[in-house]
């Protein structure tokens, strides 16, 4: 049998793993800004947390997960997304003592048996922020804007993302609009297709997401949570859009805009990117005021999101935008023979340690061929030893854009080429 990977991953080569790397790199530096603090929980869990922190009618724990027995017969799933397991910590080590904010970040893969296609994997990568303790509207709006801030630091134009919020309301209201909408499943049953048709049971706003046109065109006509939200939900999310529209973050309101996890309450968002087909969103998040007491926590309010890596790389490609461009070699430290190999050896050491982004050739190639090789390599210098500065204890060092060639003590040449490179 040929060994290759998985049906739904792949091998993150270089230039999507430099992509990584400058996605999470630029998200650290930013989300540390906001007061977020690194958080990393395990890549599997008990298969209870995420059945009963992400709900059990959901596709994601009905049909998506990678559960297992150990080898001594306890179930585990590996994570298919990172809130659960970040509220589960904080109720397990008292992160957010009664009364205080406390805000984490995460970056890493994502575990979902779906069928993959362009932008959905069964592997994939997600950067997420979960911020406990606050109910408040700011909470939401702060939020909101931190991934919207992301996108545009990232260089993703305005013009090829939506932002679209919506309100699920609580469990003063949503209960009561959930009927609402199975009943009218029920009446429209002809139009649906058999899984919506199921859905009017066990989950039926997860009908607002399917695929099926005739079932989105049955959808639009059925009740909006917009005008089922309770005053107090109602006043949240007026609070929350005023915030964002003070802060001068575009967005749409969606009222079929319902997520596909059942600890949302209230707020919930999504940006979704040109360019990508059906798996257009790049992030998505919300608020998960019961989840602390789903979990078995104390009652304590949360919101976050999380965007996956895989798509925000596509939307930012479509864009032509390229976040994983090498960074190249700045030295090439060539040999003009075998007499000068020990001091091309410790000069390619001596200008990394000066913090120079240096190579040399380890396979005796002519000096003809390391040239080529550092052209190749992009190199902006060429460091020169052959018997007549081995003899003068020098290098030639030379610029390899202008041409300009220059003799220089070894021990000066790490400085040299840093003021070359700039
Ligand atoms: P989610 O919407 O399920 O939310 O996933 C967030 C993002 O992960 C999606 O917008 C998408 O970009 C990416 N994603 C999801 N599934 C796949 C897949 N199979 N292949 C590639 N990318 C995918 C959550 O996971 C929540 N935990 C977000 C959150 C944090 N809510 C509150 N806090």
């Amino acid at each position: 049998m040929e060994l290759r990977a998985p049906k739904g991953t792949v091998d993150m080569l270089p230039d999507a793993a430099r992509a990584w790397e400058r996605l999470s790199k630029t998200a650290h530096a930013l989300f540390a800004r906001y007061g977020y603090e690194p958080i990393y929980t395990p890549l599997f869990e008990h298969t209870e947390l995420f059945a009963r922190g992400i709900g059990e009618a959901t596709d994601i724990v009905t049909k998506e997960m990678y559960t297992f027995a150990d080898r001594s017969g306890r179930s585990l799933t590996l994570r298919p997304e990172g809130t659960a397991g970040v509220v589960r910590a904080a109720i397990e080590h008292s992160l957010v003592p009664q009364g205080s904010v406390a805000k984490f970040y995460y970056a890493g893969p994502m575990f979902r048996y779906e069928r993959p296609q362009k932008g959905r994997m069964r592997q994939f990568w997600q950067i997420g922020v979960e911020l406990l303790g606050a109910a408040e509207p700011s909470a939401d709006a702060e939020v909101i804007a931190l991934l919207v801030r992301y996108f545009e630091s990232l260089g993703l134009p305005r013009e090829r993302r939506r932002l679209l919020v919506n309100s699920m309301g609580d469990e003063a209201c949503r209960p009561a609009y959930r009927d609402s909408v199975a009943a009218y499943i029920r009446a429209h049953e002809d139009g649906l297709c058999e899984e919506c048709r199921r859905r009017a049971d066990a989950n039926p706003l997860r009908a607002f997401d399917c695929k099926n046109e005739s079932c989105q065109a049955v959808m639009a006509g059925a009740p909006r949570i917009s005008d089922a939200l309770c005053d107090e939900c109602r006043a949240h999310y007026e609070a929350v859009k005023r915030r964002l529209d003070a802060l001068g973050v575009a967005y749409e309101e969606e009222p079929r805009l319902v997520r596909g996890l059942d600890y949302y309450t209230r707020t919930v968002f999504e940006v979704q990117a040109e360019g990508l087909g059906a798996q257009n969103a790049i992030g998505g998040g919300g608020r998960y005021d019961g989840l602390f007491a789903t979990l078995g926590g104390p009652p304590t309010p949360g919101l976050g999101f999380a965007l996956g890596f895989e798509r925000t790389l596509l939307a930012l490609r479509a864009a032509g935008v390229e976040p994983g461009a090498a960074e190249g070699v700045a030295a090439y430290v060539a040999a003009v023979d075998e007499s000068a190999r020990d001091a091309v050896f410790g000069l390619a050491m001596a200008l990394r340690d000066a913090g120079v982004a240096a190579e040399l050739d380890h396979r005796g190639r002519s000096l003809k061929a390391q040239l080529k090789h550092a052209d190749k390599l992009g190199a902006r210098v060429a460091v020169i030893v052959g018997p007549d500065e081995l003899a003068s204890g020098e290098a030639t060092v030379r610029d390899m854009l202008t041409k300009d060639e220059r003799r220089v003590a070894l021990v000066d040449v790490p400085a040299r080429v840093a003021a070359l490179i700039g």
